[in-house]
């Protein structure tokens, strides 16, 4: 069950339960537990009927991931979003792209982030405010890089109270900055997912070095679709230490705000990437 999304097991179980309350009763306690199952069990509705229920009337859980640049928050993301069953939201992803695209905000945020700047606050709210509409955040979502000023806490807190809801947890990956240069100058990302590798400690499986032991950069594949991986702008030592600058005088204050609240957990992320995901799937439990 770890590795599939709470919608992939509705879909896949429909076809089984259509009028077939044993069935619902199956897909609703996957779904959503003991309630779930009561639900589905009772009334003899679709497992749909019980989704429905469960997107209208239970708070969505909403996951923030907490860290320096390079702590290794995206990385370990596409796994909690397997064991969870809801999408991981990037500001930074979705800045890119709005890059990319030239949109009014990509032109506005263009230099800013490639100096390592943080974007205006209004701006990332609004991306967020309308993201998390989506249908598929009806369980709820995962942010990553959002919030990142005590603005933007407190402009999240008040999206998420209108709609009687909260953070459920924070999970802060703790890394020294000394490790983080190396990380971020060896990253190579594939862009339509995010996935992101390294060159010594995640290298995808085609890449190569030339007799001088540079990569070259030809080589460089993402592991799943062959697509070009690239290497994002602010991964520079210069922007680094811009970046460092905004986590240290506005992101980390945020966890002073969260931490009275109980959901606030810390991981060693100064460790192999298993073992910092042992932690990580030890704390979803
Ligand atoms: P964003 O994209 O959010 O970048 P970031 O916060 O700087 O975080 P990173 O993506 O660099 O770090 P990560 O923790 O995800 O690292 P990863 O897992 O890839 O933001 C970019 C910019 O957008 C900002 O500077 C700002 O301008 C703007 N922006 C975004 N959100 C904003 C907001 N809310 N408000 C205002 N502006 C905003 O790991 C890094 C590397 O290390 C990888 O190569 C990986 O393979 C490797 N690695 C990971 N874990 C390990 C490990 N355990 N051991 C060894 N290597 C590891």
């Amino acid at each position: 069950m770890a590795t599939v999304t709470a919608a992939a097991v509705v879909s896949s179980t429909e076809a089984r339960t259509e009028g077939n309350s044993l069935g619902a009763l199956a897909a609703g306690a996957v779904v959503g537990g003991v309630a779930g199952y009561v639900l589905a069990g009772q009334m003899g509705e679709s497992a749909a009927d019980v989704e429905e229920k469960f997107a209208t009337y239970w708070p969505r859980k909403c996951m923030i991931l907490f860290g320096a640049p390079g702590a290794g928050k995206g990385t370990q993301a596409p796994k909690i979003v397997n064991v969870l069953g809801i999408p991981q939201l990037s500001t930074g992803d979705m800045l890119r792209d709005a890059v990319a695209r030239q949109t009014e905000v990509g032109k506005a945020a263009q230099a800013l982030m490639k100096a390592g700047e943080l974007v205006g606050d209004d701006v990332v709210v609004n991306i967020i405010r309308d993201r998390i509409k989506s249908d598929d955040c009806k369980f709820g979502f995962i942010l990553d890089g959002f919030p990142r000023t005590i603005e933007q806490a407190r402009a999240l807190d008040k999206m998420l109270v209108e709609k009687g809801e909260c953070v459920s947890s924070v999970m802060a990956f703790n890394v020294p900055d000394e490790v983080l240069e190396e990380r971020i100058c060896g990253r190579w990302m594939h862009k339509a997912s995010g996935r992101s590798y390294h060159t010594n400690f995640a290298p995808p499986k085609s890449m190569k070095k030339d007799a001088s032991g540079a990569v070259i950069a030809d080589t460089m594949l993402d592991d799943e679709t062959g697509a070009k991986l690239y290497r994002r702008p602010d991964d520079t030592p210069e922007a680094l230490k811009k970046r460092l600058e905004s986590y240290y005088g506005k992101t980390v204050p945020i966890l002073d705000y969260y931490r009275p609240r109980g959901v606030v957990s810390e991981v060693n992320a100064n460790q192999a990437i298993d073992k910092v995901w042992s932690e990580v799937s030890h704390g979803l439990q």
